[in-house]
């Protein structure tokens, strides 16, 4: 069957991503087809999202985007690319990926013999986006095999009969980490390795962590705006002051935590309590209740604790016991 592969077309960045037209072109397609993500109207496009989008406007060379668990990475990538319309063929990586899990393997269809292409094959066949969530848990030497195809040379699929696959103009390709692919300086991020220099050498890094006081608050308005905007902020505040203790930032309680306070767990934290919100009729409060399964309980029982008394300090109403 013979892909049918739209035309591209460019818009004015500046009207896609924020609302108000900037005079500076970004690429991407007409119409969303079938791999392209679909778009999250209450998707928060933060400061911390600049690099990314100066990345679309700008050549297709690689991207690196690295940073802490929960911070919005994979998702950054794929709701930018759902406004421009871009197919995204996405692959996360692990110890025992291998290139064909990439490129295609051959496959029985029908009684006969074939081949059925794999992401990275058909992001280079169709223009499409190529994400590779948690590059830094490939083996180095399987991750150094992507070298040639990072300097936009063709893909060779010996098993295909030798196809050649020329990169569209159009494809890019991007990868996601915890770590810059160096070495994990926290320790927390069990599997990584660190990857060969000549790979890492191919891309364009940016650091995302996690969002400003402002930006998180806005994530929080529009996940649960069922709480009330005094106990959103606070719990930004909360949310902070568990990372600057994570990262050994003491604060009054000079006691460091092994659990940190993702995005995606805030998020969680909020969208709990408001589920939860019943169990204040029996006395129990929601806040502190939801913390446990956001977060609390993947901490030790000491940790645990401190989760609890720094909570009581920051919403002394609310999970005053
Ligand atoms: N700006 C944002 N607006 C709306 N939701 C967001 C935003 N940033 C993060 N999220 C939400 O937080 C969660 C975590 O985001 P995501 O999976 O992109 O993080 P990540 O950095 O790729 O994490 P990991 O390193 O664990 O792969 C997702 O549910 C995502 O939708
Ligand atoms: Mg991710």
């Amino acid at each position: 069957m013979q892909d049918i592969i739209p035309a591209p077309v460019d818009f004015d960045a500046g009207a896609v991503f924020s609302g108000s037209p900037s005079g500076r072109i970004v690429r991407g397609y007409e119409n969303p087809g079938p791999h392209t993500p679909v778009p999250e109207s209450d998707y928060v496009f933060h400061e911390a999202s600049r690099d990314v989008v100066v990345w679309f406007m700008a050549e297709a060379e690689p991207l690196y985007v690295f940073g802490p668990t929960g911070s919005g990475k994979t998702s950054l990538v794929k709701q930018l690319a759902a406004r421009l319309n871009y197919p995204v063929f996405e692959i996360t990586g692990h110890a025992r990926l291998e290139f064909p899990d990439l490129v295609g393997h051959l496959t029985v269809r029908g009684g006969t013999m074939a081949f059925e292409y794999g992401p990275l094959a058909l992001a280079m066949k169709q223009g499409g986006l190529f994400l590779l969530n948690e590059i830094d848990l490939l083996e180095p030497a399987t991750a150094a095999g992507l070298n040639g195809i990072l300097d936009g040379s063709p893909l060779c699929i010996p098993e295909n009969g030798g196809e050649l696959v020329a990169p569209h103009p159009m494809f890019r390709f991007v990868a996601t980490a915890n770590t810059n692919g160096g070495s994990d300086e926290t320790g927390l991020y069990q599997g990584t390795l660190r990857q060969n220099l000549a790979l890492l050498d191919r891309f364009w890094l940016c650091e995302l962590g996690y969002p400003a006081p402002e930006a998180e608050q806005r994530l929080l308005e529009s996940a649960a705006p069922q709480l009330p905007e005094d106990v959103r902020s606070r719990m930004v505040d909360y949310a902070n002051e568990i990372r600057r203790l994570f990262l050994g930032e003491s604060g009054s309680e000079g006691q460091a935590l092994e659990v940190t306070f993702s995005t995606r767990t805030l998020l969680r934290w909020a969208r709990l309590a408001v589920r939860f919100q019943p169990l204040a009729l029996q006395g129990v409060q929601p806040l502190a209740y939801a913390l446990d399964r956001a977060l609390g309980f993947k901490a030790t029982r000491e940790s645990r604790a401190a989760l609890h008394e720094i909570a009581q300090r920051v919403f002394p109403q609310a999970t005053g016991d």
